[in-house]
């Protein structure tokens, strides 16, 4: 039995962006994907390739030019806010206030996010287990190396505990540990059935948690499915060696 349902789906979903008077570029054409719930969505691509505008055109953060997205039911265009309750987005950059401490941070963030008061205390105690954060909970951020602004990014994304999750490059400036803490905790939230969508560059991420894959180039997707089945279509035995092959039939 498959009980699996879609909670995100894209809808020609695309965006054009004016560089000056003159010059437009589209980031990200007609991409239709899906992801159901447990499931881990990877998308692949080299720089500028759209991720980034992509997944913040899912969580709401910017409109789309054309086309839209679905996410929990909801319009992306129409429902924003229904959308932004379902969802966590953890960005790149990373937006933290440097003068408050991982706790206000977060308590900020629980409050934001509609979470009950009696709640975020308890809730935000599992954070700090689930991530390691407790030894540097009560310190001011900007006293904080790259890996636990990191941490205190993804606790963010997390602390209203979403349904539906997009992650823009989980792993980026974590050290092997704290990149496993982070790679077991979307494994963990796969098995609890939640939707995740995450972009990154490293393709043993990818390979290690994803189902499906998107490969993106200049904002098309060339390739999209579940990895073995990706694999075996194009004949290929890692993900690695797929995507140049893609990149290469891109070209020509
Ligand atoms: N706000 C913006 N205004 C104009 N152009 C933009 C804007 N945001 C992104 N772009 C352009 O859109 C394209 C896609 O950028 P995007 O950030 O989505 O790529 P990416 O796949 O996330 O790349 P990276 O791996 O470097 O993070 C690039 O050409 C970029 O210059
Ligand atoms: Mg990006």
């Amino acid at each position: 039995m498959n009980s699996r349902k879609i909670k995100v789906r894209t809808v020609d979903l695309t965006k054009n962006f004016n560089l000056n008077r003159k010059e437009t570029i589209t980031a990200v054409r007609k991409m239709n994907l899906e992801a159901a719930s447990g499931e881990v969505l990877g998308i692949l691509g080299p720089n500028g390739a759209g991720k980034t505008t992509a997944l913040r055109m899912i969580s709401t953060i910017l409109k789309p030019t054309s086309g839209t997205a679905i996410v929990n039911g909801h319009d992306v265009k129409a429902e924003p806010l229904e959308v932004r309750q379902s969802i966590g987005y953890l960005a790149t950059e990373m937006g933290l206030y440097g003068r408050l401490t991982p706790r206000e941070t977060l308590t900020f963030f629980a409050r934001i996010n509609g979470l009950e008061e009696d709640l975020i205390e308890p809730r935000m105690e599992k954070v700090f287990d689930i991530l390691d954060m407790n030894e540097f909970e009560g310190r001011r951020v900007t006293n904080l190396s790259t890996g636990m602004k990191q941490k205190l990014s993804l606790a963010r994304s997390i602390i209203h505990d979403p349904e539906i999750l997009f992650f823009d490059e989980p792993t980026q400036g974590l050290d092997l540990m704290t990149s496993k803490t982070v790679m077991d905790y979307i494994e963990e939230f796969k098995k609890e059935g939640k939707t995740i969508i995450l972009s990154t560059h490293i393709m043993h991420v990818a390979e290690k948690l994803c189902d499906k894959i998107a490969i993106l180039f200049e904002g098309e997707i060339k390739a999209f499915g579940e990895i073995s089945g990706l694999l075996k279509r194009n004949d290929q035995e890692s993900l690695e060696s797929l995507f140049f092959k893609v990149a290469e039939e891109g070209r020509n």
